[in-house]
């Protein structure tokens, strides 16, 4: 049988990790670039990303027997943990190898990536003028039939529909980033989406290994993002009016609600900067004296000390020890 082929726009963090999943599960993938100088920059990324994939995958072999295991494993690589062992294990991995070298493609010419594709996902930066014009550059080159989808995690996909040419074939599909462990797929329509693509697009998603979230209607910052930025924002506020010190404010919550980690555990592996980025969207942080505007002040403090989370060994906490 022929391999349905997928197009992911933009090779940057998210847009490598989409594309190496796909292909992981067996589809043909391109990753369309629009430069030489984007390609010097992605192919080290896909390499890093799968040597990670990989990495990942043969660790979970240390699980065999585990009882956290099921907890733990990387979910969008083994599809269920009952039965895994050490051999099924090492299968995936030889398959690994397999579809990285087979299935991964890299392409400058926009009408020779598009050809014959079941499904395109657009994950180029967050910037509507960008999106706008790769969506007027593609839509007369695509397949009649060929889905589109953006991975864009605060823009709605009614904002870019008139631009795509098939807005009954547009929808969002939004990933978390480090996929292959994170494997929620928030799929969410506007309101002119053809509701048999839009099932079409959750099976897709359960297809590459994720797990579709299916919002019925539009949300600014989808099902999840809705849910956490208010949640740490209230441990922030908490922490900036020196009601309690993070490490106090973290344990309430895993005690009181048998959560493996605390807000200010999760703010590091966000990353400080993307916290202290939302912060600052809010027109409060610009006025002096407001509660948004200390927690921006105090988070600025901890970046310019290099205390950005988890990536940099410290953020709230001190992960070199
Ligand atoms: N980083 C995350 O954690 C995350 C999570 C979920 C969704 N997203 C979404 O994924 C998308 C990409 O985010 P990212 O973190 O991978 O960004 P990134 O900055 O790492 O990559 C963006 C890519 O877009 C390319 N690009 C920019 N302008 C372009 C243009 N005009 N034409 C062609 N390519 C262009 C860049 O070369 C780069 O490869 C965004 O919409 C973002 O909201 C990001």
């Amino acid at each position: 049988m022929q391999k349905k082929k997928v197009v992911v726009c933009g090779g940057g963090v998210l847009g490598t990790q989409i594309g190496l999943i796909c292909a992981y599960h067996g589809f043909d993938t391109t990753f369309w670039l629009r430069s030489e100088s984007s390609v010097g920059r992605t192919t080290p990324k896909i390499e890093r990303y799968a040597a990670l994939m990989a990495e990942d995958l043969k660790g979970a072999k240390t699980l065999v027997g585990n009882p956290m295991a099921s907890y733990l494993y990387p979910r969008g690589l083994i599809r269920s943990w009952e039965g895994t062992t050490a051999e099924t294990i090492d299968g995936l991995l030889a398959g690994w190898d397999k579809a990285v070298k087979e299935n991964v493609h890299i392409e400058l010419d926009l009408a020779k990536a598009l050809s014959g594709a079941y499904i395109v996902i657009e994950s180029m930066t967050e910037e509507p003028k960008a999106k706008i014009g790769m969506y007027e550059a593609m839509r007369d080159l695509l397949d009649k039939d060929t889905i589109l989808c953006t991975n864009s995690s605060t823009l709605l996909p009614s904002m870019f529909a008139e631009y795509t040419g098939r807005p009954e074939k547009y929808c969002a599909l939004h990933f978390a980033n480090t996929i292959w462990k994170n494997n929620t797929a928030e799929v969410m329509g506007h309101p002119g989406t053809d509701p048999e693509i839009y099932k079409e697009v959750v099976a897709f998603a359960a297809a590459i290994g994720m797990v579709p979230l299916q919002l019925h209607k539009e949300q600014p910052g989808y099902i999840l993002n809705s849910m956490l930025v208010p949640f740490l924002s209230a441990a922030q506020m908490l922490w900036a009016k020196g009601v309690s010190d993070p490490e106090t404010i973290d344990l309430t919550w895993q005690l009181a609600t048998s959560a493996p980690a605390g807000p200010f555990k999760i703010l590091d592996i966000v990353g400080l900067e993307t916290a202290y980025n939302i912060n600052q969207m809010k027109p409060a942080a610009q006025q002096e004296g407001t509660i948004e505007n200390m927690i921006g002040k105090l988070l600025k403090e901890k970046i310019d000390r290099g205390e950005t989370g988890v990536n940099a060994g410290k953020g709230f906490y001190d992960y070199t020890k």
